[in-house]
């Protein structure tokens, strides 16, 4: 459902940034602005700044930033239109709800009271645990036992469902039996479809606990010792609320740490005992490979690096190695740690602890290897390297890797161990990786390279982008004169988000629209083009007359056009094709002078 933009707008409108990001964050008045500590990094100093008159929020520390809906997305992990949802209600704003087909309406409902269900469940099983009846009794000291304090027990809720088939079912018999088993509470007897039974009976239960703070499912650990045959998990199955693949368990606890780096394991009882050793930045996945939800998830909670601390086993190796490609994806940086490889008789990290206590692990978290240094390692492991072939394998399995690294001084590191390691030279090893690349053997004239490098992905031609859209995102004369000139279009700028702000500058100069920073960063959905439009407009530079203006425009045009000509140069068709490179080389040193 999408709604309509006068809508967003509105909604906007009624809640002023400030008085918004005042709930969440310290903020002081300065001249033009109001500063405080960024909620989304760690920081002493108060880099974190919002416009009242332009109604966006910028932090100069960790470059978060946008209108008071991206910030509302990011501090709550709402998706777009759950902010503005959330924003509607702040201010008892009614949202129009026609939009909302019949069904969607009745799918949320569904999923309102399931999870209203869950809650209740959740507080059941609680007080389930804490009663004096001695099978509760048995289940706090098997905690206990295990190092789990009653603290702790009480921040995540944990919980024990009875040993009876009808424990919840009665406890909730106000409550339509499918209604329960819709939010996975019971299950529908196989032959007699009118007998519900509990799903949970005898387990210690941990509720799952969304970003949105409401209780979507359970994981149950078996606790009977005489059932045999019960699966040690058992886990709320997928409803309209719980989807097991896009939970991170802990996270409401975990994002409420703000650290950048969070460290995943694979279990629940390694996250209860992450948290009670003090590591409280610990998520648990559900038991499934790490998806892109899971990096969604992450990265909403602020997380820029992650350490991966699976068992090491077999199967905690493989999960690591399914899991890199994913995080390297979402752009979120990998530590890794397997537990095995410290300690050969420790299973996970839960039991790591009970051996060696936090000092050893925070140690062990310290020096984690990268992700890149755990996978050279396991090609070690692969191939016999007291042979030729053994290295010669090693050398080409590590030179694909590292072609895959995008920065130089990373690939500078590994090429020089590997070259050690393997006994092959560093600079065959940097010849293997640049034929991987498909970069040329031979070097481009000093001339050109030493101009690709002042300029080609440099902080001056974001810089330059960023100036030149602020430009014609503010004056419809410089974009109707860019337009006109069709000197830079969506490829030149960089396509993304910048081609679609390229468009909307058009459009509006077309149509005489003039929108403001924060109309323009609501206009787009994802968190990510928010922070990237906010950058174009925090700190943009001023013009005092149409003449600096339109010199601003061919400076960046010029610049922005050199760049992405010099790097079509580096095309492997343009190479082979001397009227292409013929015509780039003549952008990369001409310009036609755009008139307004
Ligand atoms: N799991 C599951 N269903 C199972 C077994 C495991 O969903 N039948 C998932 C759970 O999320 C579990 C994780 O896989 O936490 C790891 O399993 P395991 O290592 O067996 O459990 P631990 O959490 O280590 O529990 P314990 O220490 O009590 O054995
Ligand atoms: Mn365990």
């Amino acid at each position: 459902m999408r709604y309509p933009e006068e809508i967003v707008q509105e909604v906007m409108a009624l809640n002023d940034i400030v008085d918004v990001i005042s709930g969440y964050v310290q903020l002081s008045p300065r001249s033009n602005s109001h500063v405080g500590r960024c909620p989304f990094h760690n920081e002493k100093t108060a880099s974190f700044s919002v416009k009242q008159a332009e109604q966006f929020f910028h932090c100069f520390g960790c470059r978060a930033g946008g209108s008071v809906l991206t910030f509302i997305m990011k501090i709550e992990n709402l998706d777009f239109v759950g902010a503005l949802q959330f924003l509607a209600d702040r201010v008892n704003y009614k949202l129009p709800e026609k939009e909302e087909s019949t069904s969607a309406k009745e799918q949320r409902a569904a999923r309102e009271l399931s999870a209203e269900l869950n809650k209740k469940a959740a507080r059941f099983y609680h007080d389930y645990l804490f009663s004096e009846i001695p099978d509760a009794e048995n289940a706090r000291k098997y905690l206990d036992a295990r190092g789990i304090h009653p603290a702790l027990v009480k921040r995540f809720g944990l919980g024990l469902s009875p040993p009876m088939w009808d424990g919840l079912l009665k406890h909730l018999s106000d409550t339509a039996p499918q209604h329960l088993a819709a939010a996975g509470l019971a299950t529908q007897n196989r032959k007699d479809a009118a007998r519900y039974y509990d799903r949970f009976r005898s387990r210690l239960m941990f509720p799952i606990i969304d970003s949105r703070n409401r209780v979507v499912g359970f994981g149950g650990r078996i606790m009977d010792p005489n059932d045999k045959e019960g699966a040690k998990y058992v886990n709320t199955p997928e409803t309209s609320l719980f989807h097991k693949s896009d939970q991170l368990y802990g996270l409401n606890l975990a994002r409420k740490a703000r650290k950048n780096e969070l460290i995943i394991v694979e279990g629940y009882m390694d996250v209860l005992a992450m948290h009670q050793w003090g590591f409280v930045n610990t998520v648990g996945v559900l038991g499934t490979a790490l998806n892109d939800s899971h990096v969604r998830l992450l990265k909403n909670a602020g997380c820029v690096s992650v350490l991966l601390m699976l068992d090491g086993d077999e199967a905690g190796v493989k999960a690591m190695l399914r899991a890199i490609p994913v995080l390297v994806k979402g752009g979120i940086k990998i530590k890794t740690l397997g537990i095995s490889e410290a300690d050969p008789e420790a299973k996970d990290p839960d039991e790591y602890l009970q051996k060696h206590g936090a000092a050893q692990l925070a140690a062990l978290i310290k020096n984690a290897k990268s992700h890149i240094a755990f996978q050279v390692g396991l090609f070690k492991e692969k191939h016999d390297m007291n042979t030729t072939e053994g290295r010669v394998g090693f050398t080409h399995d590590a030179a694909q890797l590292l072609a895959t690294l995008p920065s130089a001084i990373e690939t500078e590191a590994y090429v020089a161990e590997i070259s050690k390691t393997s006994d092959i030279s560093q600079a065959a090893i940097h010849a293997e990786i640049n034929k991987i690349k498909g970069i040329p053997q031979t070097a481009p004239p000093a001339a050109l390279r030493r101009r690709v490098q002042a300029t080609a992905g440099g902080r001056g031609i974001k810089k330059a982008k960023e100036t030149l859209l602020h430009l014609v995102l503010t004056y419809h004369i410089a974009a109707k004169a860019l337009e006109k000139s069709k000197y830079i279009g969506a490829n030149e700028i960089g396509g993304g988000i910048y081609a679609d702000l390229l468009t909307m500058a058009f459009d509006n100069a077309r149509s005489g629209k003039q929108m403001s920073p924060a109309e323009i960063i609501t206009a787009f959905e994802s968190g990510e083009y928010h922070q990237a439009i906010t950058e174009i407009f925090v700190e943009p530079p001023t013009y005092d007359s149409k003449v600096a203006v339109e010199k601003a425009l061919n400076e960046t045009a010029f610049i922005i056009k050199r760049a992405w000509a010099l790097d079509e140069m580096q095309d492997e068709n343009a190479k082979n094709d001397p009227k292409t490179l013929q015509s780039l080389g003549f952008m990369v040193r001409n310009m036609p002078s755009i008139s307004m």
